[in-house]
């Protein structure tokens, strides 16, 4: 299937791990150019290497989506480095295990920020002139605990239903300007946020004592349908397709990639 890629200029945050780095890869294997941006400069280089190396077309702008002006500031260099912008992939994220009691204001704050401030003021910068173009495509990578809130991640759970909602704005906004504005829901994935040393599968590990890694996965697994985490690859090829021109009838929906965790048919 040719999902219509080839030469459109794509803007993915969180591109230097997990699921935006694989988002970055499988767009640039359609022929897309990919502005990739995270905030440490050594693993945002070494990333942007290997995509080169894979022949992808690809720029870095180091830029924590939370600063002030970034999304001016993102799109700018997007429009510097390719001279416009095609797409928005909003897919910087960070999750912790704390229950409620633990969660301060200053928590809930953060992920506000990073979940809805940080992705308004992107698609408010990349958007209009999408629409002015009569073509653009954004997906806004929440997750399952958007729908269902997780009692492990309250403040993480309140941004990402808060996303849902920003983006289902926006949808309605620009569907008929051309404009399809998406979300994704993935369930829990291999990616760093959950098996790096201290991750969220140490946390849960730790939450449900359980005695080791292979059992807490196994845990985490045994909660879904499908038995298993995601992989970043699975998760990515969800949002590319919403990227593509294949996807010019989807606006306004909220996908869980989830492996059937949330029960919901609506
Ligand atoms: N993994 C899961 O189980 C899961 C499930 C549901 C939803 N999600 C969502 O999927 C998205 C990607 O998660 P992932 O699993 O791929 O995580 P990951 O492997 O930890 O990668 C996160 C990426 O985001 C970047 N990042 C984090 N905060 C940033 C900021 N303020 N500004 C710019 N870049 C930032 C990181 O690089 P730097 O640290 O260098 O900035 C990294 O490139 C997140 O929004 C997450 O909430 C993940």
């Amino acid at each position: 299937m040719d999902l219509g890629l080839k030469d459109r200029v794509c803007v993915v945050t969180g591109a230097s791990g997990g699921i935006g780095l694989e988002v970055t890869r499988q767009l640039c294997d359609e022929g897309a150019k990919v502005l990739m941006v995270s905030r440490d400069p050594g693993q945002l280089a070494a990333m942007r290497e290997v995509v080169r190396a894979e022949g992808g077309k690809v720029e870095v702008v180091v830029k924590d989506v939370t600063s002030d002006c970034a999304g001016q500031h993102i799109i700018a260099a997007a429009n510097q480095a390719f001279g416009k912008v095609d797409v928005l992939v909003n897919n910087a994220g960070v999750a912790e295990w704390k229950p409620l009691d633990d969660a301060s204001e200053e928590d809930f704050r953060f992920q506000f920020e990073l979940s809805v401030i940080a992705p308004l003021n992107l698609m408010r910068a990349a958007i209009p002139e999408m629409a002015g173009r009569g073509w653009g495509r954004v997906v806004n990578v929440s997750s399952t605990a958007g729908k269902r809130p997780s009692a492990m991640m309250p403040d993480y759970s309140v941004g990402k239903a808060a996303m849902l909602s920003l983006s289902r704005q926006f949808a309605e906004r620009y569907a008929a300007e051309g404009v399809m504005v998406n979300s994704v829901c993935p369930g829990p994935t291999a990616s760093d946020l959950w098996m790096a040393e201290g991750g969220l599968l140490d946390q849960s590990k730790e939450a449900a004592g359980h005695a080791s890694r292979e059992e807490a996965l196994k845990a985490a697994g045994a909660k879904r349908p499908i038995g298993r985490l995601a992989t970043p690859e699975e998760i990515a090829s969800a949002i590319v397709f919403l990227c593509s021109e294949r996807a010019s009838y989807v606006s306004g929906a909220a996908w869980g990639v989830d492996g059937g965790t949330v029960p919901v048919i609506i």
